[in-house]
């Protein structure tokens, strides 16, 4: 089914509309199935490795979570430290090592390309759990969700995205979902996080209209959904550029009752002071239930690759 059997999973442009669609009916069903705490064995007799040479929280535990909820078993580290990447070994030979052990490699690494690197010499499926300021297509998978979720679909709605544009992983194969639905984008940054300009170029070339701006309060009236990214403090090379930028956006309460009270905020997390807490317990603020589908389209995706489905 939908044809994602020993596939590797590594960027957002990987998939077609008719894989997205597919992908969340399954993250669906999945859901409803935890919710019942329904025992699922689909994955049993299976090994997935979890790889994270960068940190992570719930990237990492989400797909634990999603593997042990499916019957499977885990094997892994949530850092070099203690590996033998700590000795000197390059990538390519711990993804060799781990191919001998796992049926499904799920990593995380700071050098872009680095998945499709791993996916090169490993005969497991890999997962691209983050490389670096390159794709995160799982994280895309569940913002996806949470849209359709939270909005009751994508067609004929705006999404400003906002913050990070530069480095953010998770907007880069976001906007390689979005592109195959019927809704406006508009891109909010400082002139020096914009979206790279291949990537705006190339979604106006397919038509999808694209907005940017510098201005956040400019852009919210017109908004349905808002996903607010971190700026990622690990991609400058110049501390003193990161101090300069850090607090380019802060979503207050105030700010959303004033501009757009219906608004859907959403950030893929961790958060570092881009929206103040005084936003979490509105009913649009729907980020953390965004972290927990994360583990419904996780099921999904492994079952598929997997084949198992
Ligand atoms: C994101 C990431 O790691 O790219 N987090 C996540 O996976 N939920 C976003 C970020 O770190 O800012």
């Amino acid at each position: 089914m939908l044809d994602l059997k020993g596939q590797d999973i590594l960027d957002g442009a990987q998939f077609s509309r008719e894989q997205l669609e597919g992908i969340m009916r399954l993250a669906e069903d999945f859901r409803a199935q935890v919710r019942e705490k329904k025992p699922l064995d689909l994955m049993r007799g299976l090994v997935m490795a979890s790889l994270f040479f960068e940190p992570s929280t719930r990237t990492r535990l989400s797909f634990e979570t999603a593997m042990h909820r499916l019957g499977g078993s885990v094997i892994g580290f949530a850092s070099t430290e203690g590996t033998s990447v700590a000795k000197g070994e390059t990538l390519v030979d711990t993804i060799r090592t781990v191919d001998q052990y796992a049926d499904i490699i799920v990593m995380r690494h700071p050098q872009i390309g680095s998945a499709r690197e791993a996916a090169a010499v490993a005969q497991a499926p890999v997962i691209n759990g983050g490389d670096g300021a390159g794709q995160h297509p799982t994280q895309a998978l569940l913002d996806l969700f949470t849209i359709r979720s939270e909005c009751g679909g994508l067609d004929g709605r705006t999404i400003v995205l906002c913050g990070d544009l530069k480095n953010g992983r998770t907007v880069h194969a976001g906007v390689e979902l979005y592109k195959h639905y019927a809704c406006r984008l508009i891109f909010v940054a400082p002139e020096a996080l914009k979206m790279p300009p291949a990537i705006t170029e190339r979604l106006r070339q397919l038509g999808v209209p694209v907005e940017e701006t510098a201005d956040l309060a400019e852009a919210l009236p017109r908004a349905d959904v808002l996903y607010m990214t971190r700026i990622q403090r690990e991609r400058f090379a110049d501390p003193a550029e990161y101090e300069r930028l850090k607090d380019s956006y802060i979503l207050t309460r105030a700010m959303l009752e004033r501009l757009n009270p219906r608004l859907t905020v959403l950030h893929p997390l961790p958060r570092v002071n881009e929206i103040a807490t005084d936003v979490d317990s509105l009913p649009n603020a729907a980020y953390f239930r965004q972290a927990q589908n994360g583990v419904y389209v996780r099921m999904a995706l492994l079952a598929l690759v997997a084949g198992r489905l």
